[in-house]
């Protein structure tokens, strides 16, 4: 695998680490091409049941889409192609069966924030910091940042940093409800390795379906999401890990959970 995205796999969590510290951890071609590689691996690993998405060095999460990379080029068929290849990387971070966590070690600007907002759970260590400069350059967030932000945020703060381009503090994110809690610097992989631990004891069916029914269940009507989630969940309760968990209930024991 390319030495641009690191992958880690122990005690059933993968961890990806964004290595390109020399530019913040910027993603160019390659660099997606190389997420891309390490979150096949990462999802077709039957031992890895949580995936954590992290940045290598101490600056920076990721800073953006590769600047340098993107002035360098023209023509509408690079460009198409450069958005597909975000788009289509991002959406199987954020469709990813397997639940992701990402740990923000330090800038997660433009495309940084944009793949966090892909992420199921984010822990950002106290000095990270987010935002979306894109604005700066003359451009705006394509990189599924402005859906996703306008969907996940009040709308007039998701335009507030859009229009803005400000970068915010790890603490204004957890405010905002961008992420999920702030930890101390040098604890950052230590937290976001407990809580995988601790997810990856649960059922990995279960884990699976429900993030399907809650991605699914976003893009429908309630009645209809409603309906779905009733299916879902009949699955689920036909399930052995379903019958192990209440079995293990009963019996006063843990339940092992084999996703099946
Ligand atoms: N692309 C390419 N290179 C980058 C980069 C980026 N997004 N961000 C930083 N770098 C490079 C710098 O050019 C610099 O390289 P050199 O040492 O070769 O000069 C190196 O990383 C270190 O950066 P700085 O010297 O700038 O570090 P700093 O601590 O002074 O500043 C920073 C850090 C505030 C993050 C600043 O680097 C910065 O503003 N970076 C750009 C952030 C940005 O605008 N991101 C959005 C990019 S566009 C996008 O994201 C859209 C998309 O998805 C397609």
């Amino acid at each position: 695998m390319s030495e641009c995205v690191l992958l880690e796999q122990r005690d059933q969590v993968s961890v990806l680490t964004i290595n390109r510290p020399a530019a913040l951890n910027a993603l160019d071609m390659n660099t997606l091409a190389a997420l891309d590689d390490a979150f096949d691996q990462a999802e077709g690993d039957n031992d890895t049941r949580v995936i954590i998405l992290t940045g290598a060095g101490e600056k920076a999460f990721v800073a953006g889409g590769d600047i340098a990379d993107l002035n360098s080029r023209s023509g509408l068929a690079h460009y198409l192609e450069l958005g597909e290849r975000l788009h289509r990387v991002f959406r199987r971070v954020e469709l990813s069966d397997k639940p992701v966590i990402s740990a923000v070690n330090g800038f997660a600007l433009g495309g940084g924030t944009e793949l966090v907002l892909c992420t199921d759970i984010r822990i950002a260590a106290r000095s990270a910091s987010f935002g979306l400069p894109e604005i700066n350059l003359g451009l705006f967030p394509g990189a599924g940042g402005s859906q996703r932000l306008l969907r996940q945020l009040s709308p007039c703060k998701a335009k507030e940093l859009m229009f803005t381009g400000a970068r915010i503090s790890a603490d204004e994110a957890e405010r905002l409800g961008l992420i999920n809690r702030v930890v101390a610097d040098g604890s950052l992989m230590d937290e976001a390795r407990a809580l995988a631990k601790s997810i990856a004891q649960k059922s990995p069916l279960v884990l699976k379906l429900l993030k399907r029914t809650l991605a699914d269940g976003r893009e429908m009507p309630l009645a209809s999401a409603l309906r779905h989630e009733q299916a879902m969940i009949a699955l689920v309760l036909d399930s052995s890990d379903a019958h192990e968990g209440c079995a293990a209930f009963l019996e006063k024991r843990k339940g092992h959970f084999r996703g099946l």
